[in-house]
């Protein structure tokens, strides 16, 4: 199965030669893929379900790539042991459970060299984390699947520059290379900037939180940003 959209999106920010592991694997399409293309010759493929690590485990063996691929049951980074990778994919998670994922191996997120996150909400919030945690952001992708659209982050470790507030949302590098799907991406955040504000507009306690006020300037720097376009 050759990969395509979102998929071959994350493949094409994997580094030739780089020893990964997709973490949340599922069926095991990512590592297989990079596996046949000879753009790595190792990769771990882990998931905390027995439903998806079987079906990798079946995929992968069906290839005959067990050599190559590793399929393990277990919880997020658990699965690894330091050095024995330096590159992790985490996709198609919200962005908390990417965090909480990252938070629980300290150990072994500081002994990788790139980071490849493709939260499904939350992608403000996974910035702001490695921002705060000694990881700058490389490079930034949108790409438009079956009519959704995706925010695909690569992080390497190092200082980050510290960004306006309203760039953790917008995501700073697709702001800065003005990405053709940059337009869109905003007006989604608008809207759901929006969408929250008026939701909260219907309870006088929501209304006078600081929730609300933090929402209320969210939506304002977000439309402050569209009309720069
Ligand atoms: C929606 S699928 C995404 C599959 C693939 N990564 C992709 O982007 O297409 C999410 C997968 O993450 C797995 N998952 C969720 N939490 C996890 C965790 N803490 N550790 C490992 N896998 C996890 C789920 O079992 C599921 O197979």
């Amino acid at each position: 199965m050759k990969l395509v959209g979102r998929l071959a999106a994350l493949a094409a920010c994997v580094p030739q030669g780089a020893r990964i592991a997709d973490i949340g694997t599922d069926h095991a399409y990512l590592p297989i893929e990079l596996v046949k293309k000879d753009i790595v010759a190792f990769a771990v493929a882990g998931d905390v379900h027995n439903g998806p690590y079987k079906a990798a485990k079946e995929h992968v063996e069906d290839l005959s790539l067990e050599g190559k691929i590793s399929v393990r049951l277990g919880d997020g980074l658990a699965v690894l042991s330091p050095l024995e990778v330096d590159t992790v994919v985490i996709a198609g998670m919200g962005g908390q459970t990417i965090i909480e994922i990252l938070k629980n191996q300290c150990e072994i997120v500081r002994s990788l060299k790139r980071l490849i996150l493709q939260p499904m909400v939350g992608a403000a919030t996974v910035r702001r984390w490695l921002c705060a945690n000694d990881w700058y952001v490389l490079e930034e992708q949108l790409v438009q699947e079956e009519g959704r659209l995706y925010e695909i982050i690569v992080a390497e470790q190092g200082d980050s520059p510290s960004y306006e507030p309203v760039m953790y949302e917008i995501g700073q590098k697709l702001w800065d290379e003005k990405s053709p799907l940059l337009l869109l991406h905003i007006d989604q955040l608008i809207s759901q900037a929006k969408r929250i504000v008026s939701e909260m507009e219907c309870s006088s306690n929501a209304k006078r939180s600081l929730k609300y006020h933090e929402y209320v300037t969210r939506l304002k720097q977000l439309e402050d940003k569209r009309r720069c376009l």
